[in-house]
């Protein structure tokens, strides 16, 4: 299930695009019209009421004049901010559709000048990108939906220099949620564990690819990778009931409601969904 799948692995980079191209990810977090800046500003807010560790973990103010690829920007909810904190972007992204929606994010915050966004895969990412040092590589929730992440990791490496920061989540085996599609949907059937979980694990039904890590396996992935691990910690539980949650309501399935918040955050950071890493190159 973790760093190599022969299942994850034969999957054909084109199948992983066309998921993200039917539904950009969190391309409904506002039931605004798309492309207008009352969209983006409540797309946003939504992201970080929702994930509120995610500010904390990327440290916006900190890349200030700094250089940061991120890979796999999605409709851009972080490109945007480390854009509007002073930092110079390269944004690379594997769906054409989540792309051009992110480019017009920036043109609605005036923020172009400081993103260049680049259409491309991240295991062939120097194909794309020349290689120069970046001083922040930033990845939340992608390399786990790549069928080869060695060969991200090793493409990254090539953009550090000894001062670099990689920052990267990926999902957390050990979690709540693994336990919850694990009880829901595979109905007990462990064996077949890899395959539910990435069934489940976004919004919409059916991602090709969705590894999960535990702490050790992704310290090696990253090791291998000539990166060693920082700092990591864990982080996320969605509390809420879907069909209110779908409609913009927020309320929590009545066992979250009834956890006092110190029990609720001891579980967040003991089986949280995602697994925020930083990692330095290896000289
Ligand atoms: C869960 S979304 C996360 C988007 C964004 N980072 C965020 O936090 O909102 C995963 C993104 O990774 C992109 N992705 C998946 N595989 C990729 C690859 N091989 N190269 C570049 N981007 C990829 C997808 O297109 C999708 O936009």
């Amino acid at each position: 299930m973790a760093s190599h799948s022969p299942t994850f692995e034969a999957v054909p980079i084109e199948r992983v695009r066309k998921f993200w191209n039917d539904r950009p990810c969190n391309i409904r977090h506002s039931p605004k019209p798309l492309g207008t800046k009352e969209y983006f500003d409540e797309v946003e807010a939504r992201k970080y009421f929702v994930e509120p560790h995610i500010p904390r973990f990327a440290d916006f103010p900190r890349w200030r004049g700094k250089r940061v690829l991120e890979i796999g920007c999605g409709i851009g909810t972080d490109t945007i901010n480390f854009a509007r904190h002073g930092a110079f972007v390269t944004a690379v992204e594997l769906s054409e559709r989540s792309l051009e929606i992110a480019q017009k994010r920036a043109e609605v915050y005036g923020l172009q000048d400081r993103i260049q966004f680049v259409w491309g895969n991240v295991e062939e990412l120097s194909d794309y990108v020349s290689i120069e040092p970046y001083d922040l590589i930033y990845s939340f929730g992608v390399l786990h939906h790549t069928p080869h992440p060695e060969r991200a990791l090793a493409q990254l490496r090539q953009y550090a220099h000894p001062e670099t920061e990689l920052k990267i989540m990926v999902y957390h085996r050990y979690s709540w949620k693994v336990f919850w599609i694990l009880l829901k949907y595979a109905k007990g059937r462990f064996w077949e564990a890899e395959k539910w979980i990435a069934r489940y694990s976004e919004a919409q039904e059916g991602s090709p690819v969705t590894y999960t890590y535990t702490r050790r396996e992704i310290k090696a992935l990253l090791s291998q990778a000539d990166f060693d691990v920082k700092e990591m910690w864990v982080d996320h539980i969605f509390p809420y009931r879907i069909p209110d949650y779908v409609q913009y309501r927020y309320v929590k399935v009545w066992y979250f409601r009834w956890m006092p918040q110190w029990l609720f955050r001891l579980l967040e950071r003991q089986f949280g969904w995602h697994l925020c890493v930083t990692a330095v190159p290896r000289f």
